[in-house]
């Protein structure tokens, strides 16, 4: 089974928003992961997702109740198969803290997708647009799947 952890900065907006609708999408197309979040700080540590973010996920019908923010471990690396940034500050702090052989498994959302490779999920904290995360997160979940089961 493969394991998937997507990272954002504070993993109240776009990480767990991504975590919800990956878990939805999978389920739905029955194939088995396993999927979480976490942040590259611990500044929302204990926090539910964004109200931004929970407006979505209920309007989608993903539950987040039991969703809480925390920092990425070191644990983490050894655990998870890929581990997923939103943006390009994200995958440089993932790599800088990975542990030896560990970096391989970093990688940018968005690299998935055709034509779009190098662009990074702006961050919604500062924007307000969850609308514009939800469409890019929407656009990485099939190719994303894919990859995944190709390389499982
Ligand atoms: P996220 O958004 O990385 O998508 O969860 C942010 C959430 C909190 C903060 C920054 C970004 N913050 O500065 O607390």
């Amino acid at each position: 089974m493969p394991k998937v952890l997507f990272v954002c900065l504070g993993n109240i907006c776009r990480s767990p928003m991504a975590e919800g609708l990956m878990k939805q999408y999978s389920k739905e197309r029955g194939y088995i992961l396993q999927v979480d979040s976490a942040g590259t700080s611990s500044w929302e540590e204990g926090n539910l997702p964004h109200p931004g973010t929970q407006a979505i996920l209920k309007r989608e019908g993903v539950d987040f109740t039991n969703m809480r923010s925390r920092p990425i471990s070191s644990e983490d690396y050894y655990m998870f198969d890929w581990i997923i940034g939103m943006d390009d500050q994200n995958v440089a702090d993932l790599i800088n803290r990975a542990p030896q052989g560990m970096a391989d498994k970093v990688h940018l959302y968005m690299e998935v997708v055709k034509g779009k490779q190098q662009q990074e999920i702006p961050d919604p904290w500062y924007s307000g647009q969850f609308e514009k995360t939800y469409r890019m997160l929407m656009e990485g979940l099939k190719p994303w799947l894919n990859r995944f089961k190709e390389e499982a």
